[in-house]
């Protein structure tokens, strides 16, 4: 299922803002700043980026689309990537891409109804020596197993219930 779009509140990007136009910040910086606050960067944040600095708009979007870094595209608070390489194939990493998607009840490029997770189908994560692996953000999860995607899901779903 897929989520309505996160609402955007524009004015927690404005301390981002201020640092970069005071030349505290390059504007790579400010992008992935801006995304950590909604976890992807959303259009209305692109204009208002746009709109509080004088860069334009052409070079932001071309800036978001070379890094894969940055997101166009909504993410959930817990982003997991789960690595379907051969390495990790091999290994059995479809498996654990179908117990995350029962576990989570979405696909990959999905997130969850309360924004809490998303999911991505990736082809290698550069740690093939632990496959099948999936990761949080930049944490690595490796040899993962069924019981492995529930334990680490579980943990990940009481952290976001508590705010952690
Ligand atoms: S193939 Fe999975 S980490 Fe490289």
């Amino acid at each position: 299922m897929q989520t309505e779009r996160i609402k955007v509140d524009l004015e927690l990007a404005r301390p981002l803002l201020e640092n970069y136009n005071r030349g505290e910040l390059t504007l790579i910086a400010l992008l992935l700043g801006v995304q950590d606050l909604y976890y992807y960067l959303p259009r209305e944040a692109v204009e208002f980026i746009a709109r509080e600095t004088g860069v334009p708009i052409s070079v932001i979007y071309s800036l978001a689309t070379f890094y894969s870094a940055i997101s166009l595209e909504p993410k959930g608070r817990n982003h997991i990537r789960c690595c379907v390489g051969t390495a990790c194939m091999v290994r059995g990493s479809m498996f654990v891409l179908d117990d995350l998607k029962r576990e989570l009840g979405i696909g990959p490029g999905e997130v969850t109804e309360d924004g809490a997770f998303s999911l991505e189908e990736v082809h290698c994560l550069g740690a093939c020596a632990l496959g099948p692996v999936i990761t949080k953000r930049d944490k690595f999860y490796g040899h993962v197993t069924k019981s492995k995607v529930r334990e680490v899901i579980g943990a990940l779903r009481k952290a976001d219930r508590e705010g952690v």
